[in-house]
């Protein structure tokens, strides 16, 4: 089956650059149908575009006080865009129902965080604050939870001595750019597989996409 992507971003937009640059460069047997930004002005959308891939804009801020209306367009949109699987790529709006349920166990995220420590957000400065000693990235299946579903695959960095939130982050990125189009591709390929009740190959995979 030739899956169809759509990626969900707010920002920036490198964890889904690198995604459509790695799918480019190996000839991913998948399409990218839509990326699609919260925010009108997330610099990821013109890069999207200079890739000559389908973007969209739905602004929350068009729906205060209507989560679940905006969830529910959120579905609608993706799914007009004949998505398979959806990859939330720095999308910093919590998915309700409306979205998680139809579109449940095709909704993958990546989170700068090694799961299931430090969900939500300020994931760098309360790894430092807490003193460990490894940090590092988690892609894993969005359901209705925080930041809870099944762990697909993790990437480590250590923490050194001197690191702030900023120095931080930028190890961990440097291993989303590696892990995360990793993770995708194997779903792509089956080689991972998302439905309820199979078992992940967590540490293995880990250890294999952290070369
Ligand atoms: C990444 O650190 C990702 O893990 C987190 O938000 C950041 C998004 O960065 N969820 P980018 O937009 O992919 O550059």
């Amino acid at each position: 089956m030739r899956h169809a992507l759509a990626i969900l971003i707010s920002g920036r937009g490198s964890n889904m650059a690198a995604i459509i640059e790695r799918a480019q460069a190996e000839s991913w047997p998948a399409d990218f149908c839509l990326v699609l930004a919260n925010n009108p002005g997330a610099p990821g959308l013109q890069t999207a575009a200079e890739h000559g891939i389908p973007t969209a804009v739905l602004n929350h801020r068009d729906y205060r006080g209507r989560r679940s209306e905006f969830d529910s367009a959120l579905a609608e949109r993706v799914q007009s865009a004949g998505a398979t699987l959806v990859v939330l790529a720095g999308f910093m709006r919590i998915l309700g129902p409306g979205f998680t349920q139809p579109f449940a166990g095709r909704i993958v995220n990546i989170h700068p965080s090694l799961l299931p420590l430090y969900p939500g957000l300020n994931t760098h400065q309360r790894a430092i604050d807490a003193g460990d000693s490894v940090a590092g990235c988690t892609v894993h299946l969005v359901d209705k939870s925080l930041d809870g579903g099944r762990v697909l695959a993790q990437a480590e960095v250590p923490v050194l001595p001197g690191d702030n939130a900023h120095t931080l982050a930028d190890r961990v990125l440097i291993q989303e750019h590696r892990l995360y189009p990793s993770v995708v591709r194997d779903l792509i390929d089956g080689r991972l597989s998302l439905e309820e009740g199979q078992t992940a190959p967590n540490r293995q995979f880990k250890q294999e996409a952290a070369k």
